[in-house]
């Protein structure tokens, strides 16, 4: 599978670049038919894009037509400094008038196994079907240096091939337990968007697109989008080793 990359020279930068292409992304967007469905993803990276995003693009007049949902989320309160939703929130929707109805949060404080079946039942009311599958026109995904994506760890590649939407996971470290939309999802998305910056990633990225022996053992190398593509947002240090 072809790759395309886009590197910018530092985190900034990178953040900039990320912001404006996917306010492109959602402005091409004509089908008004049904909004724009785009999934975000948590972690420390997309800080500095959810602050360009709230500085830059605040104006809800971009995003009337856009539907937000989360690739994953811890199981904390929407309060919890770890809560992807939370940093989303306080650095670009609160400073937003965007429709709090197209804002769809997993609900990280309710019991797992009940919140990953409501969430599916979310997305799926919220977005369109294609091959039997949600459709999101664009998924934002990070990269763990384990080769993880989402909450998907090495080890737990089966949900890749899960036949629901969303599954409980757990994070083979902290035990934490993690909502996750599944393999089938993301690879059935029109477009996704791979966001990694730092020197601490720029091993991973080059095992996952220069393939190594071991890079069966990385879920992130299983984002194949079936009709879709995959474009990696680097900065100069995560792209080091290319
Ligand atoms: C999460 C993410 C996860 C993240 C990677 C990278 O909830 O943590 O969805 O997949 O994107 O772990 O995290 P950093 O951006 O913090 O390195």
């Amino acid at each position: 599978m072809e790759h395309d990359i886009r590197i910018s020279q530092g985190q900034s930068m990178l953040a900039e670049m990320l912001a404006d292409d996917i306010v492109k992304m959602v402005g091409a967007n004509k089908t008004y038919i049904n909004p724009f469905s785009l999934a975000l993803s948590g972690g420390r990276t997309p800080d500095l894009l959810f602050s360009v995003l709230g500085k830059k693009y605040n104006d809800e007049k971009l995003w009337k037509n856009t539907a937000f949902f989360w690739v994953d989320e811890r199981c904390v309160p929407p309060d919890d400094p770890e809560s992807n939703f939370r940093k989303a929130f306080e650095l670009f929707f609160k400073k937003t008038d965007i429709d709090h109805s197209r804002i769809h949060r997993i609900r990280g404080e309710d019991n797992p196994v009940q919140e990953a079946g409501r969430y599916s039942a979310e997305i799926a009311e919220n977005t369109v079907l294609r091959n039997g599958w949600p459709l999101f026109n664009l998924v934002l995904l990070g990269l763990g240096e384990d080769g993880h994506t989402a909450s998907i760890f090495p080890g737990n590649e089966k949900l890749f091939e899960s036949s629901v939407v969303c599954e409980v996971a757990r994070h083979p470290v902290t035990l934490q337990e993690r909502v996750t939309i599944t393999g089938r999802v993301i690879n059935n998305a029109e477009l996704v968007f791979f966001l990694a910056a730092g020197r601490s990633k720029a091993q991973i990225v080059s095992k996952i697109l220069l393939g190594s022996a071991d890079n069966e053992l990385f879920p992130a190398s299983l984002v194949k989008p079936v009709n879709g593509k995959v474009v990696w947002y680097l900065d100069q240090e995560a792209a080091d080793e290319l």
